[in-house]
């Protein structure tokens, strides 16, 4: 028989089956929660980390107790398979385990750091690169990751901003919905579906004074208008579960925070998924001086709304005694195991999922590779220094992150094999030999303030043709707890390019660090710079490429780079305050006082902008922008305005370029706006003399944000568009909204 005559048949029937799970799944949670005793409830509430491998027999005797219903990070393919079959097979019930990794930028293979990543703009590439990361993983029975985390943080003393991506909660939210995307997949019950995890709920990359778990005070208008978007865009992307975080946010854990977690997640957002909680964070509610001790830590978190513990042992502790004594309730423990059940039954875990076949590896060391090469962002380049020639006669490359496989894959790599990395050393040696590429590190890591091998480095850059300086951060200096006062390169590296300065060579440097650093004054000595961040397995044949022309820097800044620490917190996206400094506030000399003069917005001692703004990257072509355009002067409730310019490339080479869209406004609403928030974006590829048109279709709920009546809306008012290639520059045109 034809298929043709079979589709309707066909469609109908794959309609049905990927429904009626839907359907029977909450029918098969009715079934098996009446037969659960409370230790088992209370044992698919709780998560392990113990899982020595291979799995000892006391992990063997809990897993049949049904001890637990999930491990993190814990034990080899194998340890999981017979942890899993131990439940299957040896418990009463049979429910399967839930084995959760941090699969943050990659698992066998490392991606770029997701900060990294996210200066790529490129949302095709970061979900194919999360998607890869599900293959390598389910291939080894991991069935969820704690990732994306889309925490926003306008703060880079903080760590974790290595983790994010960046400051805006526009391009967060849509690359954070790449990637649950990529993790999940079709269909989170297929074989390679890796659920995913938005993290950390919320508000933590506003700690305090950028120090790591610190308070979070966010007025509701700024938690729902900047925190909040990202997390709204992963339930709305159909992420499988949260995790709630470790900070206060007013005064409040987010780990017990009902209206958190309860009011916003569950009853205005219907969110269905699971929730589980950061690291012993439940058990931390103590330390908050907010829970009495352990059991009131448990009492609080479930009524809140925690349906899983990380780690922390205070519900299977303490539920039971708090049940007997009516301070917790049975459906608030029955409402969290449904939500656990409910992801085990989504994923497949009931009906004989096993690991997914391991992917070809090729594949992914490409992805990696151009993901590696979109995401470093060109920020000086002083006459056209780079590319250099593959002619060079000599290169000096001057050091440790130039060769450090475990420091270049950045936070968060757990599962990589260090092995596997290419470093720039590599890279180089592979692209022009040996004999041309001499390399020495300088010093023993990052931090070394040593200037023992000053003379040598000097040697070398004195015999070559130019010089690459890798500086930046290792990277157990980047991700959680991981917290710094001052941003500057650290150990002797400013002082080295001082002295380098001297022999008049051609400076390079290629920073790699999980988050923004400040080197004003170096970079004033470096004729380029390539900031790389932790670029992963493949960072060396990116960075070496992109040295010598074979590929184009096309990365743009997705976080603010301050000139000094002293401007923390600074961003793109902020009000214009009554008394807006101005072009004759700029160029304020770095730390002498100045006599000083005008009542602006500014500092005495520190020129106000950015070193680099958001949005911000060079290439080794050109691009100019005509005039931003719009298709119509008002915009209605219905109905959409194109806004548009024309993208000239005016160099000697084509190349990738990310357009921007950005709006201000209005003034006249019922509250101060920022002086512009990015809209949209679209990365193009413009041939050398090529004038491409770039055109964005806006909708009025495009422009809505959250008045001072938490109403979210865009008020009638006059706003400002920007087609622009970053947040500082653009020819704007005015539209009214009516
Ligand atoms: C850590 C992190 C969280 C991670 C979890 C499991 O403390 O805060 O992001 O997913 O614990 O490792």
């Amino acid at each position: 028989m034809r298929i043709g005559s079979r589709l309707p048949f066909l469609i109908a029937a794959a309609a049905y089956l990927s429904a009626a799970p839907q359907e029977g799944i909450e029918k098969r949670i009715d079934s098996l929660l009446r037969r659960m005793t409370l230790e088992e409830k209370l044992g698919q509430m709780s998560q392990s980390t113990e899982m020595a491998s291979p799995i000892t027999d006391e992990i063997k005797r809990q897993i049949r107790a049904e001890r637990w219903g999930s491990f993190l990070n814990a034990g080899s393919a194998s340890d999981r398979a017979e942890a899993q079959r131990i439940a299957l097979k040896e418990t009463r019930l049979g429910i399967p385990l839930l084995f959760g990794r941090d699969v943050i930028h990659g698992y066998r293979t490392i991606f770029p750091i997701p900060l990294g990543q996210s200066a790529s703009w490129d949302e095709e590439l970061i979900s194919k690169a999360a998607r890869e990361a599900a293959l390598e993983a389910t291939a080894e029975g991991i069935h969820w990751t704690f990732a994306p985390m889309i925490d926003i943080s306008r703060d880079p003393r903080w760590g974790r901003v290595a983790e994010s991506l960046g400051e805006d909660p526009y391009l967060t939210s849509v690359l954070g919905a790449a990637m649950i995307r990529g993790f999940q997949g079709e269909s989170l019950n297929r074989a390679d579906s890796l659920a995913a995890c938005a993290k950390h709920y919320a508000g933590y990359g506003a700690a305090e004074g950028g120090r790591d778990y610190n308070s979070a005070w966010i007025p509701e208008i700024l938690l729902r208008d900047v925190y909040l978007r990202p997390f709204r865009a992963a339930r709305d992307t159909g992420v499988a579960t949260f995790m709630t975080a470790f900070n206060t946010v007013n005064a409040v854990p987010a780990t017990g925070n009902r209206f958190l977690l309860r009011d916003i997640l569950r009853n205005e957002w219907k969110f269905d998924g699971m929730v589980v909680s950061d690291y012993q964070a439940i058990s931390e509610l103590t330390a908050h001086g907010y829970a009495t001790g352990p059991r009131d830590a448990a009492r609080r978190a479930l009524e809140a709304g925690v349906n899983m513990e990380m780690v922390s042992t205070t519900y299977f502790d303490h539920l039971k005694s708090l049940l007997q004594e009516n301070l917790a309730a049975m459906k608030d423990i029955d409402e969290a195991v449904r939500n656990i059940l409910r992801l085990k039954f989504r994923l497949g875990l009931f009906d004989g999922r096993q690991a997914a076949p391991s992917p070809p590896h090729g594949e992914t060391l490409t992805t990696a590779e151009r993901l590696a090469t979109e995401s470093v962002v060109l920020l000086k380049n002083d006459n056209g220094l780079l590319p250099l020639k593959k002619t060079i006669a000599r290169l000096a490359v001057l050091g440790p992150l130039a060769d450090s496989q475990a420091d270049q894959m950045g936070t968060w790599a757990m599962d990589a094999n260090a092995r596997d990395v290419r470093t720039p050393v590599a890279a180089l040696r592979e692209l022009l030999g040996n004999e041309r590429v001499e390399y020495t590190p300088v010093w023993k890591n990052s931090r070394d303030s040593s200037t023992a091998q000053f003379a040598e480095a000097l040697r070398i850059a004195r015999e070559s043709d130019a010089v690459l300086l890798f500086l930046g951060e290792e990277a157990n200096m980047s991700g959680e707890a991981r917290s710094r006062a001052f941003l500057n390169l650290p150990g002797a590296q400013e002082q080295l390019v001082d002295e380098l300065a001297a022999t008049g060579k051609p400076l390079i440097a290629i920073i790699m660090a999980g988050r923004p650093l400040t080197f004003h004054q170096t970079a004033e000595k470096l004729g380029a710079i390539l900031y790389a961040w932790h670029p992963g397995t493949m960072g060396g044949p990116a960075i070496a490429h992109l040295l010598f022309g074979d590929s184009t820097p096309s990365g743009k800044l997705t976080i603010s780079f301050p000139r000094s620490v002293g401007q923390v917190p600074i961003y793109y996206a902020h009000l214009s305050t009554g008394r807006p400094p101005g072009p004759n506030d700029l160029g304020t000399p770095m730390g002498t006082p100045e006599n000083p003069k005008d009542y602006t917005s500014r500092y005495i001692d520190l020129d106000f902008t950015p070193e680099y703004p958001f949005g911000y990257g060079l290439s080794y072509t050109t691009f100019r922008y005509s005039a931003t355009r719009v298709s119509a002067a008002t915009l209605g409730s219905a109905g959409s305005v194109i806004i548009s310019a024309d993208v000239a490339n005016t160099g000697n080479r084509s190349a990738d370029e990310v357009v921007q869209l950005y709006v201000s406004g209005p003034a006249g609403g019922s509250v101060a706006r920022p002086v512009r928030e990015l809209k949209a974006f679209r990365r193009i590829h413009v041939r050398q003399g090529e004038t491409k048109a770039v055109d964005f279709s806006i909708r009025r709920s495009d422009l809505a944000y959250y008045n001072n009546r938490l109403e979210f809306s865009a008020e009638p008012g006059t706003y400002r568009a920007w087609v622009a290639p970053d947040s500082s520059r653009g020819i704007p045109i005015d539209f009214v909204v009516k």
